[in-house]
């Protein structure tokens, strides 16, 4: 699988470990970067990959930062991206079969590199269910439409 990578300075080490673990698995990896602990802003790390993703180009990506958290929000702000953090086997496996993410945020402060190393295997080997899943999934990207029609036509130009 094609599989983008992303981390701030926090999540950077982490990251490493994912990637190392990911090739190993005979996965194909882009990373973007940060490549050492340089303090950095994680939403530039996570728009630059979620504007990757929304173009399907890598089709899905991990994101790592100190909780996860603030890559989970940045990411979601780019129109077509889901991004969730999961720091446990069930939201892992569920972050894909309920929410049909294509990103998942991963927090470096709290999971050790074999637990992530888990976690990214278990969201990757998971599939959407669709189903009552696909209806609210749906509502999700409705909204989305709908606020981000909203967003634009109030902005002056
Ligand atoms: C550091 O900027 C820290 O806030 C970041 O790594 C992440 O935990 C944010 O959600």
């Amino acid at each position: 699988m094609k599989i983008g990578l992303g981390a701030d300075h926090l999540g950077y080490p982490l990251k490493e470990s994912i990637k190392r673990h990911l090739i190993a698995e005979g996965h194909d990896v882009i990373d973007y970067g940060v490549n050492d602990t340089t303090p950095t802003d994680y939403p530039d790390i996570a728009v630059t990959v979620a504007r990757a993703v929304a173009a399907g180009e890598p089709p899905q990506a991990v994101l790592v930062c100190g909780t996860g958290i603030g890559m989970a929000i940045t990411a979601n702000k780019v129109p077509g991206v889901y991004a969730g953090v999961a720091h446990d086997a069930y939201s892992a496996a569920k972050a894909r079969t309920s929410n049909n993410t294509q990103v998942l945020a991963l927090g470096a402060r709290v999971v050790a590199p074999e637990l992530a190393a888990t976690l990214v295997g278990i969201w990757l080997g998971s599939e959407f269910g669709g189903g009552a899943s696909a209806r609210k999934v749906g509502k999700i990207q409705k909204a989305e439409q709908q606020l981000t029609r909203k967003r634009t036509k109030a902005t002056p130009r």
